[in-house]
């Protein structure tokens, strides 16, 4: 065992599943591309299937119903009567209430005490309603009144997400207040939408209908004056960004290397781990231990995430240039008995970042040096876990696969790279089997 680390087995961050692919509403800003798709909806040996999955969870979570409007699908309510209590409690999903929904269906809904239910809310004027989502005749507006009633009965925990755009922005303020009034959400998301790699027909209206920067700021002070503290504000996208977004979409690389233990069930049963388009397939309702199969695959992603951010150091001068300003390591893990993930900050790194140079962390085991950089993502996300996002800069994570090296003595150091030379800062972590034996 590795001293000061902690074993623990790679799970899956977020499962994402969907029981239908279709929707009864076409609302301007959705990222759906309905071209795309061929109406299905989930069948309940599917469902049973996607329920095995739960020892893969973390105390993370799991969308029953992510990406389309769960209540077309006619099992949708067995599917919840379904559930085992574990899976309850991390469970949810999303509606937009356009549906018929029957006095017994709503209280299957509510009583199901799912982690949380969360109900779209774009506008409670019917023409602006009308204007944002495309649907004439809706159930919206008398199923949200009963859901109100049936969610306080059975103590449902409810949030709200509402888009917002031109289209609804003078009517905000009144929205919350009177979503606050209704259902109490334990959080209303106020959003602006976010902008996807492909266009699926909506950026047109995106661009016209989207706010900017100072529009967002006005809408949002009017609103805080009502002094509601579920409000949580995801606005970042705004006019602006769009725009420069469009400037530099060459540049947007094909592959980012983002690796997310992250599984996208669709209702057909056919899953994605990883990335949405490329990631590794899955069926779940092939035979066999579906457990097992999607533990093999998070194994073999995490191996190659480990080669992914390693470089070569062939021709590379090693020098070593301690440093004395603080640095501190926060988790030492060992993921799977087979990758050591490392993170830390260290102000030695002040020289290397204000220069743009690439920080990287080395591994000696015998002969055997393996760098590996360390890329803006990881060490943004490690600064986030660490110190809320305040010193980014400063922050490293590496992951290291102990292949072979497990049993050996080995070291962790941390520098950057400069001139084709190696300048190592910091002796971060040192494992010697003998030491620890005696
Ligand atoms: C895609 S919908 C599916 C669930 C359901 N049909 C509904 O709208 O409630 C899930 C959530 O994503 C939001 N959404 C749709 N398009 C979006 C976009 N471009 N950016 C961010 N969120 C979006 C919707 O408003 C909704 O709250
Ligand atoms: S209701 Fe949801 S899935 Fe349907 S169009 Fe609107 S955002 Fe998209």
């Amino acid at each position: 065992m590795l001293p000061n680390a902690l074993y623990l087995e790679r799970k899956l961050e977020v499962i994402n599943a969907d029981v239908t692919n279709h929707c009864n509403a076409r609302c301007f800003f959705c990222f759906n591309d309905w071209a795309a798709f061929q109406p299905h909806n989930m069948t309940l040996e599917t469902f049973q299937n996607l329920m095995k999955l739960y020892p893969l969870l973390r105390n993370s979570d799991y969308m029953i119903s992510c990406w389309f409007e769960p209540t077309l699908n006619p099992k949708f309510f067995d599917m919840l009567d379904m559930l085992t209590p574990e899976f309850r409690k991390a469970a949810y999903f999303t509606t937009n209430f356009v549906a018929e929904i029957s006095d017994e269906n709503m209280i299957r809904m509510c009583r199901a005490n799912l982690h949380h239910i969360n109900v779209s809310i774009e506008s409670f004027d019917e023409k602006e309603y009308q204007h944002i989502t495309g649907v004439k005749h809706t159930h919206f507006f008398e199923n949200l009144e009963r859901f109100a009633a049936y969610s306080k009965q059975y103590n449902t925990h409810v949030q709200v997400i509402t888009m917002l755009t031109k289209r609804n922005m003078n009517s905000l303020p009144e929205l919350v207040r009177r979503t606050n009034e209704l259902l109490s959400p334990v959080f209303h998301e106020i959003r602006t939408p976010h902008f996807f790699r492909e266009d699926t027909g909506t950026k047109e209206a995106l661009i016209r209908d989207m706010l900017t920067e100072e529009e967002i700021c006005a809408v949002r002070s009017a609103t805080e004056k009502l002094g509601y503290s579920n409000l949580f504000w995801d606005v970042s996208f705004t006019k602006e960004s769009f725009s420069s977004m469009e400037k530099t979409r060459a540049s947007i690389p094909a592959s980012n290397h983002d690796i997310f233990y992250h599984l996208r069930v669709n209702s057909d049963g056919t899953a994605r781990l990883g990335d949405q388009k490329n990631g590794r397939l899955i069926d779940i309702n092939a035979p066999g231990d579906l457990v097992a199969r999607v533990k093999q695959e998070i194994y073999e992603m995490e191996i190659q995430e480990a080669e992914l951010d390693r470089i070569s150091d062939a021709g590379m001068h090693f020098r070593r240039l301690p440093s004395e300003a603080p640095y501190g390591i926060d988790a030492v893990r060992v993921y799977d008995e087979r990758i050591l993930f490392i993170r830390g900050y260290d102000r030695g790194l002040k020289y290397a970042v204000s220069r743009g140079l690439e920080v990287v962390a080395l591994m000696e085991c015998g002969e055997e040096k393996t760098l590996f950089k360390q890329s803006q993502k990881n060490r943004k996300e490690s600064a986030m876990a660490q110190f809320a996002d305040k010193y980014w800069e400063y922050c490293f994570l590496a992951l290291f696969d102990l292949k072979g090296c497990s049993d050996k003595p080995f070291t962790i150091s941390l520098g950057y790279l400069e001139n084709g030379e190696v300048v190592l800062i910091r002796d971060l972590y040192e494992y010697d089997p003998g030491a620890c034996l005696s």
